[in-house]
């Protein structure tokens, strides 16, 4: 594993904000991989841990206890559709399932989706081709226009079936 320069930079300095305790600086640190990686991989835990002087435990039990972090590469454009009571009353399910048959990943048409190994701490399924992934998380705080969903960075609300196509051709 390649860790570039910008990135030693970015870590050594999210380091230096706890003089304290180094071990306060997992949660950026796992942050700051996965923004650069996709993902945290059996190498990354090991390369913090060192970071840190902490066992790997320490840093394997963060990953799989918070659902945002993935084990595994999600595809080049990242999907999230909100699972959440609001959004779920507005057909979330449904939305889900339409995305997942629109971009070719393997769903059970009940927002089940079999493209990975999604569960928690690895909750990704990917299409067959790389290009899109989607998982299912918890309230993205706009519950009074579900559905919900956003691709990469981008937030999109009050999506329809009828948009999908549109908006996935956005995402080349
Ligand atoms: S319930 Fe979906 S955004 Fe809050």
């Amino acid at each position: 594993m390649q860790i570039p320069t910008e990135l030693t930079a970015q870590i050594d300095e999210a380091i230096s904000h706890y003089p304290v305790s180094k071990r306060s600086a997992s949660l950026p640190l796992l942050h700051l991989f996965q923004e650069h990686f996709g993902y945290i991989s059996e190498e990354a835990i090991l390369w913090i841990a060192e970071k840190l002087e902490l066992q790997p435990i320490a840093i394997l039990e963060l990953v799989t206890f918070y659902p945002m972090f993935r084990r595994t590469p999600p595809g080049k454009h990242h999907i999230r559709v909100c699972k959440t009571l609001s959004c779920a009353l507005a057909g979330a399910e449904q939305l889900k399932a339409d995305l997942c048959k629109a971009t070719g990943i393997p769903c059970d048409g009940h927002g089940g989706c079999h493209g990975g190994t999604p569960g928690h701490g690895d909750p990704v399924a990917v299409s067959p081709d790389g290009k899109f992934s989607i998982e299912s998380v918890e309230c993205l705080a706009s519950c009074g226009t579900g559905p919900v969903l956003m691709i990469n960075d981008d937030f999109y609300e009050a999506v329809s079936a009828e948009e999908i196509p549109n908006l996935l051709s956005q995402y080349k």
